[in-house]
């Protein structure tokens, strides 16, 4: 695996490659490499010729009052993680994807007035903003982006189908801890009490598939059940619960159809997210004898 941090190096590297041509497949993430990126950098593997994973933690996507600095960096640990699926590791700096003068900024509509974009302002451009670069930086044919982060998703689906980006996005299962939580870089910041309490987000999930399952439609009815839920859990806060198209992330006040549970949780200080897909049980035809 070759470390590569300057773009015009890796442009180079990649136009030989896919001369030759290779497949390219990519996978952006901000690093501290869990189970998740792996499981995506594995797809990748397989789907493809060559892999691409950049590690970048992008300043453009954080709030002044988020974690920007504390967020955990170990490009060391990270590489080891990589060898024998990835072929670049792309980690640029700050400075290398952003030159001083940088002020361009890529926005899908509508993204501030949703779900996490509510509490994160200017977060999903800033995604977006560097997701268009690094697509334009690797010109990749395939590139593979968590379930976990749904909404993220669906922006990124969204530019590159608005953009005529020329990727095709995949988007894989959300990888779990044994108790259910989800696996996310954040998770290092909870204590071990928190840590033990924040599986309150997979129990709430599976109560919601459980209650879809029985036939409640009423989206409220289940938002209730889960606020009431979570909320006997001492360190736990919400900050949103929604229930939404699995496709648009349009909110429904009732399920008709298969729809997306999406939940953000503040255990402590980390603000935590999850989601699940409640499944409508079509109703048998009956003869009507
Ligand atoms: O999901 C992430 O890790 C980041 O938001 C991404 C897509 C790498 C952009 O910085």
């Amino acid at each position: 695996m070759k470390i590569v941090k300057k773009i015009s190096l890796l442009r180079k590297d990649l136009t030989l490659l896919r001369r030759k041509g290779g497949r390219i497949g990519f996978v952006p993430t901000m690093g501290y490499l869990h189970e998740g990126h792996l499981s995506l950098v594995r797809q990748a593997k397989k789907d493809n010729d060559i892999v691409v994973v950049s590690i970048f933690v992008n300043p453009l996507q954080f709030a002044p009052n988020e974690d920007f600095r504390h967020y955990p960096r170990d490009l060391k640990r990270d590489a080891k993680l990589l060898k024998g699926f990835c072929d670049i590791l792309f980690a640029p700096s700050s400075d290398e994807l952003y030159r001083k003068d940088f002020c361009s900024s890529v926005e899908v509509k509508g993204t501030d007035e949703a779900l996490c974009g509510l509490s994160r302002k200017g977060h999903f451009t800033g995604v977006s903003t560097v997701v268009a670069k690094l697509f334009n930086i690797v010109l990749a044919d395939n590139a593979y982006f968590g379930r976990k982060d749904a909404q993220q998703a669906a922006v990124i689906k969204k530019m590159v189908s608005d953009l005529d980006f020329p990727v095709k996005v995949h988007v894989l299962p959300i990888v779990r801890e044994k108790d259910g939580l989800a696996m996310s870089s954040r998770n290092t910041y909870l204590t071990i009490e928190e840590r033990r309490q924040a599986v309150v987000l997979f129990q709430a999930l599976r109560s919601a598939e459980r209650m879809a399952a029985g036939g409640i439609r009423d989206s409220a009815k289940i938002r209730q059940a889960l606020e009431d839920f979570i909320g006997h859990t001492p360190s736990a806060r919400i900050d949103y619960i929604e229930i939404a198209d699995a496709r648009t992330l349009a909110p429904l006040a009732r399920i008709e159809k298969d729809a997306l549970l999406l939940l953000a949780v503040y255990i402590g200080k980390t603000r935590l997210i999850d989601n699940t897909l409640l499944k409508v049980k079509k109703l048998a035809v009956t003869s009507g004898y």
